[in-house]
């Protein structure tokens, strides 16, 4: 091992560390009881719309996102208290121009996204809608609903190795990888930016099956790869171990290495995101967006400094919404240094810092105020510097891809506390509950759905 590569070792060990630190040591989650949290905009701050759609006909075991067993009657009640929370937010004085529709499964109701969508651009001056989905949902007839309302759909494909679709059991939920990139290429073209979600570094993946998802996914032709660094925590792993096995062998510095080098013709659009044309439309609504505004059940806020956490359980949240009280019952505050800090990974990630830009948006003076961590970075070889613009090097956007997937796998820890409280009686109880919202649920009833 090189010289460097020992420094570039001992960088991401201490870069994990010092998440970790922020993440879990520093964490500190304030059950709101008593207080109310109301979401208020600041002005000359721009902030993105992220609505939450927790369901799923299936789970899948590396997947740790809020969600519920899919059935329709829920869907349509949640979606309802969806929209009013929206109407709240405007209410409260919030604007938007962009919109990012995560889950669960987006389109797993189709009339209700619709409606949602339309009033999203009612209410907002929203001009651009993201949204996920499965294989299973996007045939061009449902698609094509959504034209003028969905301008990027990231459908989730994992791998396009069958082997390893079957391991996690979607070989048999969305079909073989043959089928579902017959469907992707069918789905090309209703939207301006079709996008394929991968997950690289699977335990026991090989490299040819790496390099075969790269190569069927460019010859696809989606606009838009992200791949993703299997990301593990106390809510997956086991589940993970179970279905894919353990692997003593961390591929992820060589298989990220092996991604960029095979997407050297695209554009980077960040550090795990490669488009085939210079395009605006990210990935990532933590990326792009220091501050958004999180709806729905189990959504996340970062406003003013906070992360702000709404009701996990489906009633509790219905409940909140339909009697105008707060969604939201948890916030975590972060120093200013540690706001600082992610405010530099997210724009790093998304490939430049423009100090000034920084430095206008949040008070800040770059330079002194994360001396320490620049020299670190520089010291590493991380960033370089050029005018006033910080950029990643090659190792650099490596160390944001592990930051970042220490960010979204410290997010589990939040999920994980509100994991027990986001269980429901049974979908029969919840629909009673939601017309009538003091009755009680019943004992030794069996719990419901939630992941
Ligand atoms: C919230 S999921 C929704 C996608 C959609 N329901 C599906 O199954 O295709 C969005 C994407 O996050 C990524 N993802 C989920 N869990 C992950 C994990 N543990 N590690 C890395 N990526 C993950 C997957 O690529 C997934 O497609
Ligand atoms: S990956 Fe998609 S389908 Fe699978 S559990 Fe997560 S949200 Fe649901």
């Amino acid at each position: 091992m090189g010289f460097n590569s020992i420094f570039e070792n001992l960088a991401v060990r201490y870069a994990h560390k010092s998440i970790q630190k922020s993440l879990y040591n520093e964490f500190n989650i304030k059950i709101l009881n008593n207080e109310t949290y109301d979401k208020k905009p600041e002005s000359n701050k721009s902030y993105m719309l992220y609505a939450h759609v927790p369901f799923c006909h299936t789970f899948c075991p590396y997947c740790s996102f809020h969600k519920y067993h899919y059935e329709q009657e829920l869907a349509k009640i949640y979606f309802e208290n969806l929209r009013t929370e929206m109407r709240q937010i405007k209410e409260a004085g919030f604007d938007f121009s962009s919109m990012y529709v995560g889950g669960g499964t987006t389109l797993i109701n189709e009339a209700e996204l619709e409606k949602t969508l339309i009033l999203a651009k009612e209410l907002f001056g929203i001009t651009e809608i993201s949204a996920e989905s499965d294989p299973n949902h996007i045939a061009p007839e449902s698609l094509k609903r959504f034209r003028g309302l969905i301008d990027r759909l990231s459908v989730g494909v994992q791998s396009f190795d069958d082997e390893i679709l079957k391991k996690v059991g979607r070989y048999e939920k969305f079909g073989s990888s043959k089928e579902v990139q017959e469907r992707l290429k069918n789905a090309l073209g209703v939207f301006k930016t079709l996008s394929i979600d991968l997950i690289f570094n699977l335990p026991n993946q090989t490299k040819s099956q790496l390099l075969n998802d790269i190569n069927i996914a460019k010859s696809i032709e989606a606009e838009q790869i992200t791949f993703y660094p299997l990301m593990k925590s106390n809510l997956t792993r086991e589940a993970i171990a179970r279905t894919l096995g353990v692997s003593n062998v961390d591929n992820e510095r060589e298989f990220y290495e092996l991604i960029c080098e095979n997407f050297s013709d695209y554009h980077q659009n960040n550090a795990w995101a490669f488009s085939k044309n210079v395009s605006d439309l990210r990935d990532e609504y933590v990326g792009s967006n220091a501050e958004y505004v999180g709806v729905g059940s189990g959504a996340f806020s970062f406003l003013n400094g906070e992360l702000v956490i709404n009701a996990f359980n489906l009633l509790d949240y219905g409940r909140r919404v339909k009697s105008g009280k707060s969604a939201v019952i948890a916030k975590c505050g972060f120093s200013k240094k540690e706001q600082l800090k992610y405010k530099f990974l997210v724009k790093l990630f998304d490939g430049a810092v423009d100090i000034a830009d920084y430095n206008a948006q949040n008070g800040a003076n770059l330079r002194k105020d994360l001396a320490f961590e620049l020299s670190m970075l520089k010291l590493v070889g991380a960033i370089k510097q050029s005018g006033g613009v910080v950029k990643p090097t090659r190792f650099g956007r490596y160390l944001c891809v592990t930051l970042m997937r220490d960010f979204y796998a410290g997010m589990d820890r939040v999920r994980a506390i509100f994991k027990d409280d986001a269980k429901i009686k049974s979908a029969k109880n919840l629909r009673i509950m939601s017309k009538d919202c003091d009755t009680k649920p019943q004992q030794n009833e069996p719990l419901y759905g939630a992941m």
